[in-house]
């Protein structure tokens, strides 16, 4: 099978979040897989994750790119949205997201005390966010900002100039 790239945004948010090998991590939005690759890598033992995608196509391309994750017991991808999981993620450690609109261009306060109730204190909501188009990036800090602040998590943002990545964190 051809070598999978991880693009250097993807890379340098993930690397961000330092996972560690007993995390559980939800993915939201999880497109190509490469995020979810990378963090597979680096779970061991106990350490699970579960990504999920609203598009069907998502949710194949990841399949397709993290079988050796999935087939090894790490991994399970599904096709939903968000706002209907319904699934025993109870204790998550970290939560990942990257380039998902939800956050900044409508009300997503439903989708965000989900988050709350299903992440353990001292675990991390990690929001990331291309910043190619630097015009976006004030409404993208301030929306998603207040929306996990109202959920009830402590929020910092950190930023990488290259590859231009904003990452909005609420911490539990
Ligand atoms: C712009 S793509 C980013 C994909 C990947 N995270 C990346 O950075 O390459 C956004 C992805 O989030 C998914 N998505 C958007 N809103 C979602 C929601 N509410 N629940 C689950 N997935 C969602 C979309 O289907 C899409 O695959």
């Amino acid at each position: 099978m051809a070598v999978q790239t991880i693009p250097a945004r993807i890379r340098w948010a993930v690397d961000f979040m330092d996972v560690q090998p007993h995390d559980h991590v939800l993915e939201i939005g999880c497109g190509t897989g490469a995020a979810a690759d990378l963090i597979c890598r680096r779970l061991e033992g106990k350490g699970k994750m579960f990504a999920i995608d609203r598009s069907e196509a998502g949710v194949d391309r990841t399949k397709q790119r993290c079988a050796e994750h999935i087939e090894a017991g790490k991994l399970t991808v599904r096709q939903i949205d968000l706002a209907t999981l319904r699934v025993p993620v109870k204790r998550l450690t970290k939560v990942f997201a990257f380039d998902v609109h939800l956050f900044w261009v409508r009300d997503c306060r439903e989708e965000v005390a989900l988050l709350h109730e299903r992440v353990l204190p001292g675990g991390s909501v990690n929001l990331f966010f291309d910043t190619r188009k630097p015009e976006q990036v004030p409404e993208i800090l301030s929306r998603t900002s207040a929306a996990l602040t109202q959920a009830g998590f402590r929020v910092y943002i950190v930023d990488s100039k290259q590859p231009p990545v904003i990452g909005i964190i609420g911490r539990r």
